[in-house]
C-alpha cells in the first residue's frame, strides 16, 4: 500500500466530491494519508477529516505565507490541536521568500516558534521551503531540528542541498514535479539521495504528475510517482512503494 505524506483534502477543489474520492483511497492501493495543516482553519479542517478516516491522519501548523496570522493567543490554540491524538506531526511551516508577504522576519519569528512547539510535542515537522534554502538549513540546525525529525516536503533544491538536509536527519518528499519534462534538477536529487530517505507525497490538489500535468491531483495519481522514482533508480515500483511506505511510517513514528 503507498503512504501519501502530504495532501491538501480540506481544499475547496475537493468540496464536490471529497467524501466519495477519500472513501475509494483504500480501494486503490493508497493506504495512508497525511493531510497537511497550512494555517489554523485547515489545521482544524485536517483534524476533522482525520476523525472521520481511519487511514487519514493530520499535521497541525502554520504556513510561512500564512504566518501573519498568528499571535500568542492563537498559538496556544496550535499547541492544543497539536496534542490532538491524529496529529503527527507540526507542519506544514517553514519560509517561502517567493512571496513579498509576510516579510522575511515574521516568517523566521513564527517557523522558530513552531520548531519548538514541535520539540515540545515530540512531533516531527514538515517544511515548506522556496526561494530559502540557506536561511532555512541554517534556523533548523541552530533549533536542533535534527533531533525533531521531518521531511522538506516539495524539495526543490540542488542534490548537493538535499544530501545536507539528508545529513541533518530529513528526508525529503517528492512528488509531480519528478515526472515533468523539466523536472531534471528534482531527477538528479532523486539520483543522489538514498530511497531510505524518499517520501511519497502529491500535495494535492496541486502539481499533477505527467499524465495527468495541469489537473486537479490526487492520491491516485501517486503510481506515477513511483513508477518515475523506480525507473531513476533502477528497481521495482513495488520496492518504490514498499521502502517508502516504511520510511513515512518510521518519521511520523506510527
Ligand atoms: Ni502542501
Amino acid at each position: 500500500m503507498i503512504f501519501e505524506t502530504h495532501a491538501h483534502y480540506d481544499n475547496e477543489a475537493f468540496d464536490a466530491d471529497r467524501d466519495a474520492l477519500l472513501a475509494s483511497l483504500p480501494a486503490n492501493g493508497i493506504g495512508s494519508v497525511v493531510n497537511a495543516g497550512a494555517s489554523l482553519d485547515s489545521t482544524a479542517a485536517s483534524i476533522r477529516l482525520a476523525e472521520t478516516y481511519p487511514f487519514v491522519y493530520a499535521s497541525a501548523g502554520v504556513h510561512p505565507s500564512e504566518s501573519a496570522e498568528l499571535n500568542e493567543e492563537n498559538f496556544a490554540q496550535l499547541r492544543e490541536q497539536c496534542r490532538h491524538r491524529k496529529v503527527v506531526a507540526v507542519g506544514e511551516i517553514g519560509l517561502d521568500y517567493y512571496w513579498d508577504e509576510p516579510e522575511p522576519e515574521t516568517q523566521k519569528i513564527w517557523f522558530a516558534r513552531q520548531l519548538e512547539l514541535a520539540r515540545e510535542m515530540q512531533k516531527p515537522v514538515i517544511i515548506h521551503s522556496r526561494d530559502a534554502a540557506k536561511d532555512t538549513y541554517d534556523i533548523l540546525a541552530a533549533h536542533g531540528a535534527g533531533e525533531i525529525g521531518g521531511v522538506i516536503h516539495c524539495f526543490s533544491y540542488s542534490p548537493e542541498m538535499a544530501l545536507e538536509y539528508v545529513k541533518l536527519g530529513f528526508y525529503i518528499g517528492v512528488g509531480g514535479v519528478v515526472t515533468f519534462k523539466n523536472g531534471k534538477k528534482l531527477k538528479d536529487v532523486v539520483k543522489a539521495v538514498p530511497l531510505e530517505r524518499i517520501l511519497l507525497e502529491t500535495d494535492s490538489p496541486y502539481l499533477s504528475p505527467e499524465p495527468n500535468r495541469g489537473k486537479r491531483n490526487s492520491s491516485l495519481n501517486l503510481p506515477y510517482i513511483a513508477q518515475k522514482i523506480a525507473q531513476i533508480k533502477g528497481v521495482s515500483p513495488e520496492e518504490v512503494v514498499a521502502v517508502t511506505h516504511r520510511n513515512a511510517r518510521q518519521m511520523y513514528r506510527l
